[in-house]
């Protein structure tokens, strides 16, 4: 977090509300009467008033005897359980009390595979919204029911063939184009629902939010409801009304003002947490900077940022190659911004409600009682683009007519193009948005319910090793620093973070306000080094790809300290200029001087006449590389070969580099070349840690 967050949830508070128009500092509590049955415009159709259920984690009723339709969501960031509460609601709309909708986590739907395979074939009714993400795969809380359906549908049994065949279901992917698997997690769900029996009731959406995913999703639900209504509709219903297009109400927290002294610090990670306590993303520790450097020289005109986290008493446990989590914060520039745009005073305390019943896209409150300042610091995603619903709340709370229209045009069909240039492609930030519409105000129960989303944590490939530093977690961080075509300078949100960050002055822990935290944890990857010391390995990593092979490398330099044999190691690093961004040269050289590391391939990129990258080493090392990889078979090592950093192009470029240089050395044509890769992969000798 920024120094001494805390201290500003607690700080008085200063000045009126105006935007609220509260005058004192009493409890005030803001209606939910849901403002867009209050302002909705003259002429415009009514949109149905949808009072839903809190969603519980379901499982099929046994003694509810109505139709039910499970609808599950595998996210990391949230758009698929955005998509899966949308599709709920409306379908609650639609079928009424007819038909029980469930909205489900996928990892929270069965504690174990017997459970899944328990409760899944009895689900009549399933739609799943799942995305992609890294090499291909599935989301964190989609991992362990992809495996476990996978190896169903691979495994022999003929049971398993029949397995679901009474469940009728949809899926909508989530991804994007520029990644070379895309959409590969609904592709491969829609495989294996298939294989064990399930019938397909509609195509499979594949969402590309490199461009407009909203659009995606609801051109897929279009055709949604007309597979749905034969299976879910009552003889007696009438859906005659499925031809007005079904309207959302706009969710909004009930709000508290609170005196600033009831700020109490939001649920704080604890400091000294509790060794092996299985910190995760729910559950994050605070993490300390520690100390913090640049790693670029000074002639660079870009930023990588060198980054340790203290986390006492090793409450956290890692391995090389893991990756953590951090939840940074906004700038104060940023925050203060954002506090101008909305006419609110950044030391105003709240807090956010939901009642039982809420709005059923209406995410959990974050921890309250909360200042202004801290809720737009800590939770609130200020510089993405908005989605098309943010627009749609900000419309309702516009009192320029023409701005509301303005708004509502560019989130309806036919705003669509403008949508597509005015935000994405210009890559408008909420706040310049906000900026453009200056009579669009929403109050904050509107603003943290459905126009801003929740800031997310960023991820980092752990460049550090526990065997030398048990404590402590390294980053590697390029700092983004982006001009976008508004002529903004788009700062990223979490490298800005690091960069700004204050280190602790020394190894002993400071007091609060001192040094920056921010609350961290560790995900599990397995990119993990070979269990076999003696197994050769080539990795792959220019610019910072680099972080977890430094990791890798410390971890052997240890093992070599204590005086174990490992077998060779080559790594490919590139960088621009080698006296500007050439990421811990010294160490690398240590590296190679301590027998860590015993071949380093360096490409520099824009010193020469042409580009070299390191996919153009890999080939000039093509023998190398190849007696690394080949199998025993063959002469070769069966060694692993890992690649890390920008999955965009560069991981594309060396995979496609690997098949030439399976081709030549093999002599074979791009379909073997082609097979022995898929081989590599399955045999878990080529690992890519790519974002
Ligand atoms: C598994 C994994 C491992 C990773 N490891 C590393 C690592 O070791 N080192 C590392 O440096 N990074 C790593 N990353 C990337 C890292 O998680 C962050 O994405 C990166 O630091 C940028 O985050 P940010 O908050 O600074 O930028 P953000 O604010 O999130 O912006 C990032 C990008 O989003 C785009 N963008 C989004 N909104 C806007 C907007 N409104 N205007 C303009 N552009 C916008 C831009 O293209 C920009 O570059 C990893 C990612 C993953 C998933
Ligand atoms: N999504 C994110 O949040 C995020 C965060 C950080 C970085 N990135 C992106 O990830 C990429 C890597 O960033 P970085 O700072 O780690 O490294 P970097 O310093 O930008 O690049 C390292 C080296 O890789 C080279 N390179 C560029 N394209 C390549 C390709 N297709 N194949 C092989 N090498 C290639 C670069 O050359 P040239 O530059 O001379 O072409 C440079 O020499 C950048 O595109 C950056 O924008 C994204
Ligand atoms: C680091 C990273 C890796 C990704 N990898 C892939 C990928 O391999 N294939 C793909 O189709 N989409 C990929 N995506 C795109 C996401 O699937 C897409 O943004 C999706 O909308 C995220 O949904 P969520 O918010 O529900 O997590 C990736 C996105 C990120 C940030």
């Amino acid at each position: 977090m920024g120094v001494d967050a805390s201290a500003a949830s607690a700080a008085p508070a200063s000045g009126s509300l105006p935007a609220l128009g509260l005058g004192s500092l009493l409890l005030i509590v803001v209606s939910v009467t849901l403002l867009w049955l209050r302002r909705k415009p003259a002429g415009q159709a009514v949109p149905k008033v949808v009072k839903v259920e809190r969603i519980a984690a379901a499982q099929p009723e046994e003694e509810d005897h109505r139709k039910r339709l499970a609808v599950f969501f595998g996210t990391q960031t949230g758009t698929a359980e955005g998509f899966a509460k949308a599709v709920a609601e409306e379908a609650r709309a639609r079928y009424g009390d007819a038909v029980a909708v469930d909205v489900i986590d996928l990892d929270e739907y069965a504690a174990d595979d017997d459970e899944y395979a328990d409760k899944l074939p009895r689900e009549a009714h399933a739609l799943f919204f799942t995305a992609t993400y890294g090499d291909g795969e599935p989301t964190d809380n989609a991992a362990r029911f992809m495996k476990w359906i996978a190896e169903l549908s691979e495994g022999e049994e003929d049971a398993s063939r029949e397995l679901l065949a009474k469940v009728q279901y949809g899926i909508f992917g989530l991804g994007n184009r520029q990644y070379e698997n895309f959409n590969s997690v609904a592709k491969q769900l829609d495989k294996v629902m298939a294989s064990l029996g399930a019938i397909r009731i509609l195509r499979t959406g594949f969402g590309d939010d490199d461009a407009c995913i909203e659009d995606d999703f609801a051109a897929w639900k279009e055709s949604l409801w007309p597979a749905l209504d034969p299976l879910l509709s009552s003889s007696d219903q009438d859906l005659s009304t499925s031809a007005v297009p079904y309207n959302a109400g706009i969710p909004e927290y009930r709000v508290r003002i609170h005196s600033a002294d009831e700020a109490t610090p939001a649920a704080e990670p604890e400091l000294a947490a509790i060794p092996g306590a299985g910190h995760d993303i729910h559950k994050p520790v605070r993490g300390v900077v520690a100390l913090q450097r640049e790693l670029h020289a000074a002639g660079s005109d870009r930023s990588c940022v060198h980054l340790e986290f203290e986390v006492p008493g090793r409450a956290l446990s890692y391995e090389a190659g893991d990756h953590v989590g951090v939840f940074a914060e906004n700038s104060d520039e940023v925050v203060g911004e954002a506090a101008q745009l909305l006419g609110v005073a950044l030391d105003t305390v709240f807090s956010l409600e939901s009642d039982a019943g809420h709005h059923a896209s209406l995410p959990e409150p974050f921890p309250c009682p909360i200042s202004v300042r801290v809720a737009l610091a800590r939770y609130t995603d200020l510089l993405s683009s908005p989605k098309k619903a943010a627009l749609l709340a900000l419309a309702e709370h516009a009192a320029s007519a023409q701005e509301a229209e303005r708004l509502r045009h560019l989130a309806g069909p036919r705003g669509k193009d403008e949508y597509a240039e005015w935000v994405v492609a210009a890559q408008r930030s909420l706040l310049e948005v906000l900026a453009a519409f200056p009579s669009a105000r929403p109050p904050l129960g509107v603003f943290f319910a459905a126009v801003a989303p929740r800031l997310q944590p960023r991820y980092y490939s752990i460049s550090s090793s526990p065997a030398l530093h048990p404590s402590r977690i390294h980053v590697t961080c390029a700092v983004v620093q982006e001009p976008t075509p508004t002529g903004r300078v788009h700062h990223g949100v979490a490298s800005s973070w690091m960069k700004r960050a204050i280190p602790s002055l020394s190894s002993v822990l400071p007091g609060p306000g001192h040094a920056s935290w921010a609350p961290i944890f560790v995900r599990s990857s397995s990119f993990k080094l070979p269990r076999d010391p003696l197994t050769p390995v080539v990795m792959v990593g220019p610019g910072t790809g680099l972080a977890p092979f430094r990791g890798f490398l410390q971890e052997r330099h240890a093992r070599i300290q204590k005086g174990e044999k490992l077998g060779p190691a080559l790594l490919f690093y590139g960088c621009r200029h080698r006296d500007k961004d050439y990421l811990y040269k010294e160490e690398l050289d240590a590296f190679v001087a301590s027998g860590a590391l015993n071949g380093l391939h360096v490409a520099v990129s824009r010193e020469g006449p042409t580009k070299v990258y390191v996919q153009h080493l890999m080939q000039q090392q093509a023998t190398s590389v190849w007696n690394v990889l080949a199998s025993s078979k063959k002469g070769g090592a069966n060694g692993v070969l890992y690649v890390c950093g920008d999955a965009k192009h560069m991981a594309k470029d060396v995979h496609r580099a690997l098949h030439q240089i399976v081709q030549q050395q093999e002599c074979c044509g791009g379909t073997e070349a082609e097979e022995f890769v898929k081989q590599l992969q399955s045999e878990g000798r080529y690992h890519r840690d790519v974002w």
